[in-house]
């Protein structure tokens, strides 16, 4: 069946089309308007003008996404939302417009998570993939580690305490001048640098436990930083990158390596904007291969924030019997996750 994906959780708005089911995960479409160019003026995302923003887009965006497929919106047997966590008026944008469509031409409506969308992303990439596995999904919003019992059913079984890995990234990368969002570019200048020139603290939490803080992390950063200002000098910007990118990596394979062990892990799919951290890939694929576990991640074009993945993690909602309609909200929380 012809799944139509809707996703407007933050700076992105997209619009794609699946086809699922019969053995088939095949992406007809997958159009994402970025609007990173206009919150780049401002250091980050604002709220308010995403929610414009997407609201310019959406419909343009939908039709694109159809067209491209070559169906049109009677083919469609289900439109899939992003309806949470998110910020509330970007969400609110994608969810009266897929509410709005589908009341229109008769069409069920399906929730989605955008977490558990960003796990789904694997599901396009690889036809033979399927629950259990662990999931890692690290993005600008989230660190966590999920066990993935079903397509639909994730237990949060570890993650961050505050700020997000992709947070850190992009904090860090605005004080040393990169524009937003410095994730793709802390990951490049990471090679140039000394991986051990700085003294900071892991944001692996200290035990047995899945749990991370990057809080410390960033304060340690910006002491370096500010420090060195005071001077009136600045810290060797790839050295300061490479070491925190190492510290970051450490932490997540030694919380990796933890879950594994504790979870009895044989397959392990890497989600989320940062989940396209070329180190992280790499550490993950050496333990992996250390481990005996099969590792799933996503390219760069699925791992970042788009409809083909809200479009197939939406399909499985369907096949759960799960549906939508006019009442659907959003949220900016979770909420569907067990811990
Ligand atoms: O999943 P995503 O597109 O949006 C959210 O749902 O948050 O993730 C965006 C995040 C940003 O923080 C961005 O800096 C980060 O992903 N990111 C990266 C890389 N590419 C994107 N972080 C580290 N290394 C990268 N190569
Ligand atoms: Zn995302």
């Amino acid at each position: 069946m012809y799944i139509l994906g809707i996703e407007s959780s933050c700076d992105e708005t997209s619009a794609a089309v699946v086809s699922m089911g019969d053995g088939e995960r095949r992406i007809l479409s997958n159009i994402v308007a970025s609007q990173i160019e206009t919150h780049r003026l401002y250091g980050g995302v604002v709220p308010e003008i995403a929610s414009r923003a997407h609201i310019e887009a959406i419909s343009s965006i939908t039709y694109e996404a159809l067209s491209a497929a070559g169906v049109t919106i009677e083919d469609i047997g289900c439109i899939a939302v992003t309806s949470h966590p998110g910020l509330i008026g970007a969400l609110l944008v994608g969810v009266n417009f897929a509410k709005s469509l589908a009341y229109a031409k008769g069409i069920p409506l399906v929730s989605v998570n955008h977490v558990k969308a960003h796990v789904a992303a694997a599901y396009l990439e690889y036809g033979e993939l399927e629950p259990p596995f662990t999931a890692l999904v690290v993005s600008g919003g989230h660190t966590s580690i999920y066990d993935v019992r079903d397509y639909t059913s994730f237990c949060e079984i570890g993650g961050t305490r505050d700020d997000a890995a992709g947070e850190a990234f992009d904090k860090i990368g605005r004080v040393i001048g990169m524009p937003y969002p410095a994730g793709a570019a802390m990951d490049k200048l990471a090679y140039e640098g000394k991986a051990d020139a700085f003294n900071l603290p892991s944001p692996a939490l200290a035990g047995d436990n899945l749990d991370f803080s990057f809080s410390g992390l960033k304060t340690a950063a910006l002491n370096i930083i500010n420090s060195e200002r005071q001077k009136g000098s600045e810290p060797d910007h790839a050295d300061l990158t490479a070491t925190y990118t190492r510290v970051i990596v450490d932490a997540i394979v030694k919380k990796m390596s933890i879950a594994i062990d504790k979870h009895g892990t044989n397959r392990l799919v890497l989600a989320g904007g940062v989940a396209a951290n070329s180190h992280i890939r790499a550490a993950l694929e050496r333990l992996c291969d250390k481990k005996g576990v099969e590792f799933y991640r996503p390219s760069l074009s699925l791992c970042s924030d788009n409809a083909a993945m809200v479009a197939a993690a939406g399909y499985f909602e369907y096949l759960a019997g799960r549906r939508a309609d006019t009442s659907l909200n959003a949220s900016a929380l979770d909420g569907d996750m067990t811990v």
